[in-house]
């Protein structure tokens, strides 16, 4: 995809595509389309209102032009009410433009600036959601397929700026939100490719590989040496050795430290207390947190924030072996907490138990750990909202916050201490499942055991970490959700 930022009438454009936008209310009477009403002698207007065609949000027509534009096709959107618009419309609205330009097999598209009339969110935050929309939306995971020939493809896109003074910032959003698409894209990548495959070892190898990280891998003698007891009681099951992952990034200038840990389960069979085959069909999503650090990291290289960045994961396979953890093994952590692995299928706090006590020795300003750890998250909060908790109020505000700009929602749930008893044990210091109910709060108090009093927070993706089907900037399969969120809570540092 090549991008070029012009300031044009849109109308002007020569292209396979030309993209607006229009407001909800009197979208009729726009200047735009009274102007290409002209060009089409009337019949645009009128069109477009024996359609009821009203401007409200993700409303679409599409014209062939008939050679009355420079432009051979015309999609006109609806943006809703001004009042209502953020940036995740215009990503929406782009990847919508993307999938009908693949459709008609339009290879140079130009577009509006979504939302930029508006004047409530830069044109540069604008142009940054419309090259998401129509980067993501052009995701595709080839690596299992045979090279198809006529794979269909936008080769250009032109953004149509309203002046030339706009230009600059414009381009500044623009790479933005392309690098963060690359980003999203290796996450993807890494949760879609088969377990089989996207083992411990070849995650830390695809860690290794980011450019203007420090990437150290620990392997399993390492690990037992650090005194991970809960981390490898997890790995023990499976043939594919452990890997400790740390990724480091630092700015010349900087004066805070943040700990990020993703939870890398590259599968989960739920080792001997094992999954029924349905719920195992997608494991091999549980190291999407890991994976989101990881695109994260490779965000942050090119991005330069200034705050210095630690990338954790704990990688592992959770498998049931001859040498598997049994239900009734005592672990013992990092931090010498004893735990009871009651059920090997929750394995996911045990790795991240060890990884945020090892978190904890960079004396991070703060610590997040992203995991999909319940699948009582997806009971709670469905397939499109992540759980989030904490002990720092500021810290998890701030994360939702910036979750709210790249449309990737979290909702906050309490770490109640009522439901801490539960996960006392008679016989060890924990163990490592708490009481029946609300099991995505059981998650974090057990994480929260071993944190100490470093301001941390707990996201729990395991609903909008994958996705059954095909949605607005989403294939079907990983979605590295959180890498933007991130990106966009480091960039306010
Ligand atoms: N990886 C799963 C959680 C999960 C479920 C993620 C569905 C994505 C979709 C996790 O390791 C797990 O199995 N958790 C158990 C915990 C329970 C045994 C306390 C669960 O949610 O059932
Ligand atoms: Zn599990
Ligand atoms: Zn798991």
């Amino acid at each position: 995809m090549q991008w070029t930022a012009l300031a044009v009438n849109p109308e002007a454009v020569k292209c396979d595509l030309l993209v607006i936008s229009v407001p909800e209310l009197k979208p009729l009477s726009h200047p735009l389309l009274a102007l290409l009403d002209k060009k089409f002698g009337g019949n645009l207007i009128r069109l477009l209102k024996k359609e009821g065609f009203e401007g409200k949000e993700g409303a679409s027509k599409l014209i062939y032009t008939q050679g009355r534009l420079p432009a051979e096709n015309l999609l006109i959107l609806g943006l809703g009410l001004g009042k209502k618009f953020e940036p995740e419309i215009a990503r929406k609205l782009s990847a919508r433009a993307a999938k009908v330009a693949l459709q008609i097999k339009a290879v140079h598209v130009a577009t509006q600036i979504h939302g930029a009339e508006f004047k409530t969110f830069s044109i540069g935050e604008c142009a940054q959601a419309v090259a998401e929309g129509f980067g993501l939306a052009s995701y595709q995971f080839q690596r299992y397929k045979k090279k198809d020939k006529n794979r269909r493809e936008i080769k250009k896109i032109t953004l149509i700026s309203p002046s030339r003074k706009y230009l600059p910032e414009i381009a500044e959003g623009r790479s933005r939100g392309e690098l963060l698409a690359d980003g999203i894209f290796l996450a993807r990548d890494l949760i879609n490719t088969p377990a089989k495959d996207m083992t411990p070892l070849a995650m830390a190898r695809e860690a290794k590989s980011l450019k203007g990280i420090r990437t150290r891998i620990f392997n399993e003698s390492q690990i037992r040496r650090m005194k991970m007891g809960a981390y490898l009681g997890v790995a023990q099951g499976s043939i594919n050795p452990p890997a400790f992952i740390e990724m480091h990034y630092r700015p010349a200038r900087s004066r805070k430290k943040v700990v990020i840990i993703g939870k890398g389960v590259t599968f989960d069979s739920g080792g001997l207390s094992l999954k029924p085959p349905k719920h195992m069909e997608t494991m091999k999503d549980d190291m999407s947190g890991a994976a989101a650090v990881i695109g994260l990291m490779s965000v942050i290289a090119r991005l330069k924030p200034r705050v210095e960045v630690w990338g954790l994961v704990a990688a592992a396979e959770n498998m049931p072996d001859a040498r598997a953890q049994r239900p009734g093994d005592i672990v013992t952590a990092m931090n010498g907490k004893t735990i009871e692995v009651l059920n090997t299928d929750a394995e996911g706090r045990l790795t991240l138990a060890d990884a945020v006590v090892y978190g904890r020795q960079k004396k991070p300003d703060y610590m997040i750990d992203l995991a999909t750890l319940t699948g009582a998250c997806l009971v709670a909060l469905g397939d499109r909202i992540s759980g989030i908790m904490g002990n720092d109020e500021e810290l998890v505000d701030k994360l939702i916050e910036a979750g709210k700009k790249t449309g990737e929602k979290m909702w906050e749930l309490p770490l109640a201490d009522e439901y801490k008893d539960e996960l006392k044990s008679p016989i060890a210091d924990l163990k490592n499942v708490g009481g029946s109910y609300a099991g995505t709060i059981n998650g974090g108090l057990f994480i929260q055991e071993f944190v100490g009093d470093t301001k941390w927070a707990h996201i729990d993706i395991a609903g909008p970490s994958w996705t059954e089907k095909p949605r607005d900037y989403e294939a079907k399969g990983g979605t590295g959700v959180m890498v933007r969120a991130l990106a966009e809570f480091l960039s306010k540092f």
